[in-house]
């Protein structure tokens, strides 16, 4: 996941469902020393987890946000990455949380989504590339098999 998202220190990178923080960590590290993780999760009682999690690992630059991926709390182009895994199954309206990561990335933002089986939610590469791609996301490359993978976008520069 890290190698495909490629964050750099200084970046501002946006985590959808970060449940437990499984990948937190290694992404405020990557960041450090003055970029930071915005962790969103729906449940608050995982951003209170994350918190203690983060703090315990001796990570300072991971904000815990309670959340809908479908109504992101965020201004236009905040970021310059973003991730999900295990997440997007769970998500009822697929496309308007791709629409939501496609506004908050900056133009040249980078998203990676992450699925594997036997998630029961689990996505297809197929299906994660039609609602991607039907938001203005564009589809770079994955690494991973049809029952396990992590899929790479990036938002097209701006026309401007
Ligand atoms: C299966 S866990 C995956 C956790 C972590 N990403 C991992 O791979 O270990 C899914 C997480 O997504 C969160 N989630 C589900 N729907 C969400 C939504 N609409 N917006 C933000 N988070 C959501 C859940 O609360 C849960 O913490």
């Amino acid at each position: 996941m890290r190698t495909l998202l490629g964050p750099r220190s200084g970046e501002r990178i946006l985590e959808l469902g970060p449940g437990t923080g499984y990948y937190t960590g290694t992404i405020a590290q990557a960041v450090e020393p003055n970029g930071t993780v915005y962790a969103v999760d729906v449940q608050q009682a995982m951003a209170e987890h994350l918190q203690a999690r983060t703090r315990q690992q001796g990570h300072r630059n991971v904000e815990p946000i309670r959340g809908d991926g479908q109504r992101l709390p965020h201004p236009d182009d905040s970021f310059d990455g973003a991730h999900l895994v295990l997440v997007l199954g769970e998500i009822p309206d697929q496309e308007r949380a791709f629409n939501e990561l496609e506004r908050v990335l900056k133009p040249g933002g980078r998203l990676v989504v992450g699925e594997s089986l036997p998630d029961p939610h689990f996505v297809t590469l197929k299906m994660l590339r039609r609602r991607a791609e039907r938001q203005g996301l564009q589809f770079e490359n994955h690494i991973g098999t049809r029952v396990g993978y992590f899929a790479r976008f990036t938002v097209p520069p701006s026309a401007e």
